[in-house]
């Protein structure tokens, strides 16, 4: 399988390290049960939740760059960062582990839900080193020590949103683009996706331009707002420019300003990993109308924006929206079942099964002053 990337500018298959790990193109598909239960009719799926029978959802796509990366590098041992309930960090440690590479997570404290306690389970399960990280000074700590223990290790920053990982989502939208040249979907007028590490709106605004698409990207974001700011977007966008022209100058100089950034900060809900009254109602209507799985940190609120953001511009008159699921579809029910004593876990995050899971908002609490 050729990536559209490297069909559009040859000369990047020579030059950038990447290697297969799921299957794509993901499918695209239109959610007719949703499209009635809301009343507009041209709403649709980009399932990256299917990428992989191993793990799918968003991070697939930069790990493949990543990885590669690591292996062509002679790396053992990759140090990645993120919230107790890290889905990118679940998805390191599985995809990392399938071509012999070890995982060292560094985890920082969120809301607790049953969610999060899964995926520590699974991160254990899968061969993760984990380290809590009470703050960012034993974080900092954490990582030296990692590195003295295992010599050379291979930084991957929180999300994989380095510039050479956010190249999955460049090649996500050339991919789109084939998807809509072969009559599969219509050309969005709008996508919208999760915005967390960034890379994945920050390639799918380069991916999208490449591609000669007028779709304007919309982030929902779901996290503090120092990690998203709206300027560090177009400028993750220019930095994998200037990647890509390094290697083919054939790649347009495009540039980016603040006026290609659009977001939407009302579904955030005052805290990354909270869980929010319009995200629990988007995650409850997928199920119903399309059986489709949400979590509630990320897909949830961009469902939810998504929604709200149909409903109150009739100016759309219908034109069609592109949902990108990002979140994994591999139900791993089974691996549960039989592995879930959390006493095998470091002692440091073993109070995540012993504190009570976050109780349910109110929906007054959503709205108050979050932004
Ligand atoms: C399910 C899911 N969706 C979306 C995102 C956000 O993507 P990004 O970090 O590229 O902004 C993440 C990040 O971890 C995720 O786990």
């Amino acid at each position: 399988m050729i990536l559209p990337l490297f069909e559009k500018y040859p000369t990047l298959e020579k030059r950038l390290p990447w290697t297969s790990l799921a299957n794509w193109p993901t499918p695209v598909q239109k959610l007719e049960n949703l499209s009635n239960a809301v009343g507009y009719p041209n709403i649709w799926i980009k399932h990256d939740d299917k990428s992989s029978e191993f793990y799918g959802g968003n991070k697939v796509r930069k790990l493949e760059f990543l990885l590669a990366d690591a292996q062509k590098k002679g790396f053992k041992w990759i140090v990645t960062y993120g919230g107790i309930g890290t889905n990118h960090g679940l998805a390191t440690t599985i995809h990392a582990g399938r071509l012999g590479i070890k995982t060292a997570l560094v985890l920082i404290r969120q809301p607790l839900t049953d969610h999060v306690q899964e995926n520590l389970l699974l991160d254990r399960h899968f061969g993760a080193e984990i380290h809590y990280a009470s703050s960012t000074l034993v974080g900092g700590f954490q990582t030296a020590g990692i590195y003295l223990r295992h010599g050379m290790v291979y930084f991957v920053p929180p999300g994989g949103s380095s510039t050479l990982g956010s190249l999955g989502y460049v090649n996500a939208a050339l991919e789109l683009k084939k998807q809509v040249d072969a009559g599969l979907l219509p050309e969005p007028e709008y996508i919208f996706c999760a915005l967390g590490s960034k890379g994945t709106m920050a390639g799918l605004l380069l991916g999208t331009k490449l591609a000669g698409m007028k779709t304007k990207v919309v982030g929902v974001r779901v996290a503090e707002l120092w990690i998203t700011k709206p300027e560090n977007i177009f400028r993750l966008a220019n930095c994998m420019v200037a990647l890509l022209r390094k290697y083919d100058r054939s790649v347009p100089a495009l540039k980016f300003t603040m006026e290609d950034v659009h977001v939407t900060h009302d579904f955030f809900g005052g805290e990354y990993g909270r869980v929010t009254p319009a995200g629990k109602a988007a995650m409850a209507l997928m199920r119903e109308t399309e059986k489709i799985k949400l979590e509630l940190t990320y897909t949830a609120k961009t469902v939810a924006g998504m929604l709200d953001f149909v409903q109150r511009h009739p100016e759309l008159k219908n034109s069609p929206v592109l949902y990108w699921h990002t979140y994994n579809a591999v139900d791993f029910t089974n691996v549960l079942l039989e592995d879930h004593d959390y006493t095998k876990l470091p002692e440091t995050v073993q109070w995540c099964f012993q504190e009570n899971l976050v109780p349910c908002l109110g929906a007054e609490e959503d709205s108050a002053g979050e932004k």
